[in-house]
């Protein structure tokens, strides 16, 4: 009987549209800020920046700051997740033709700072403190990086 409610279930949740049963993804294009209305892109770089902030100083003592160190890079993970399904502003002048590979771009450089975070992660997590300094220094590097490309002044 029991088997059969799951079957039962199932058959209903494969009727279901997609949009349902999963989380919304970027419809591709942002909404417009109001005039002191923070973009949902800059709300995520926000987050980064006060976690930047935060592990300069904490990866000083990694032992005694773990439990800080890994709550600041889970909260930099999700920030660096929902920024990877945003867009970032297209720069003046830029065609819809280049645009796809402008987007790739985007995504090649916010993967590797995730990639980054990661590392921070699991190298706290293994107690290996004396890797974070030059994981920081890529994240640095990352920030760079991402905003010679996408930031507009
Ligand atoms: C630790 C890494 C990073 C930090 C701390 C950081 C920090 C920031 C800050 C403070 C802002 C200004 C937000 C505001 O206007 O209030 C910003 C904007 C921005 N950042 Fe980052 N960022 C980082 C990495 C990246 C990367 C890797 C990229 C691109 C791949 C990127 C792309 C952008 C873009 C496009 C904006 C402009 C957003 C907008 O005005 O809507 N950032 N970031």
């Amino acid at each position: 009987m029991q088997s059969a409610i799951t079957i039962a279930s199932l058959a209903l949740l494969s009727f279901l549209p997609i949009s349902s049963t999963t989380q919304p993804v970027s419809s591709g294009s942002q909404p417009i800020a109001q005039e002191d209305e923070k973009s949902p892109l800059a709300d995520a770089m926000g987050v980064l920046k006060h976690g930047q902030r935060s592990l300069k100083k904490a990866i000083k003592d990694p032992v005694a700051n773990k439990a800080g160190i890994l709550e600041t890079l889970s909260a930099m993970e999700g920030a660096t997740l929902r920024a990877l399904a945003l867009q970032p502003p297209l720069p003046e002048g830029m065609t819809e033709s280049q645009s796809p590979l402008f987007q790739v771009r985007y995504r090649i450089q916010m993967t590797a700072l995730l990639n980054t975070l990661l590392e921070m992660e699991q190298a706290s997590l293994k107690d290996e403190g004396a890797k974070l300094p030059e994981l920081y220094k890529a994240l640095t590097a990352g920030k760079k990086g991402g905003h010679r490309e996408f930031k507009e002044d």
